[in-house]
């Protein structure tokens, strides 16, 4: 499967349910323990919110924020005036810095790059002795949200067999695969799940959910009337999985995949 990885990312879409993909960006960054920190690496920055934590939580390190989307990285450049943070574009499926650093953070990115066998441990040659590695990658793939996004093109032929299969493979893996691929190469590994209970609102909520992030790549192929006639069937599907309740809420379970590793 060749790399998906996109620079059309519509930064407004996405911080549209900011509180739910902010939560395990924070969760993930308090599980950082490191005590000389000089150079630490926010890659897939996006809006920058973690980036910024860290100059806050690291005054005298060198912050970088680095993103294949030169939209996320202008959104993350203007809520940072002082410039604390070298924002920078950068694709992670080539990126080589230009030192060790001691920090390597993703929250939410790998899972837009494939062959994490040979990227994984690319990446934590990256890091200084002691250095942290730590990345959070959602686990929706199995999850009803994507079963239907799946089952709707496949059923009504949407898009090009190319796109179908774009969608059908699973750009992450089980926690235990990445324990066994890690575990030789590194001091101390901590791999954890956590499934939130995310309570959205409004009309068919889960679809602009997805819009942001895992639909992103069949908005962008499909075109027109067969674009239109996909999104009807895909909202009526998504609104029998996730039934909103009495109370207009809608309840969408999300899994999401820590690892925190040490050099
Ligand atoms: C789901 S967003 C997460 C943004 C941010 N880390 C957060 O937690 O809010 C994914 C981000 O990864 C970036 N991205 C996708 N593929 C990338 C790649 N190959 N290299 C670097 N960044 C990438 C996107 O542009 C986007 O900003």
């Amino acid at each position: 499967m060749s790399g998906r990885a996109g620079g059309v990312w519509d930064p407004g879409q996405y911080l549209r349910f900011g509180g739910h993909r902010l939560r395990p960006a924070l969760e993930l960054f308090r599980r950082v323990e490191h005590d000389g920190v000089r150079i630490a690496v926010d890659m897939g920055c996006g809006a920058g919110d973690v980036a910024r934590a860290m100059a806050a939580r690291w005054p005298d390190a060198e912050i970088r924020g680095h993103d294949l989307s030169e939209a996320m990285l202008e959104t993350a450049a203007a809520a940072d005036p002082d410039a604390r943070v070298a924002w920078s574009r950068a694709d992670v499926r080539d990126w080589r810095p230009d030192r060790p650093v001691d920090v390597l953070y993703a929250n939410a990115v790998y899972q837009w790059a494939d062959d994490h066998e040979a990227l994984f441990p690319r990446l934590l040659g990256t890091l200084a002795p002691g250095g942290v590695f730590a990345a959070q990658m959602p686990m929706s793939w199995s999850e009803p949200s994507h079963r239907a996004m799946r089952a709707t093109l496949e059923e009504r032929g949407f898009g090009t067999p190319e796109l179908r299969a774009r969608l059908a493979y699973k750009w992450v893996a089980e926690a235990d695969w990445y324990y066994g691929l890690l575990r030789p190469l590194v001091s101390e590994l901590d791999i954890w799940e956590t499934r939130y209970l995310q309570v959205l609102q409004g009309e068919d909520p889960v679809l602009e959910w997805v819009k942001g992030t895992g639909l992103r790549p069949v908005l962008e192929a499909l075109e027109g009337e067969e674009k239109d006639r996909f999104l009807a069937a895909y909202a009526a599907r998504l609104r029998e999985a996730y039934p909103r309740r009495e109370s207009g809420e809608t309840l969408y379970p999300f899994p999401r995949l820590f690892i925190v590793a040490r050099m």
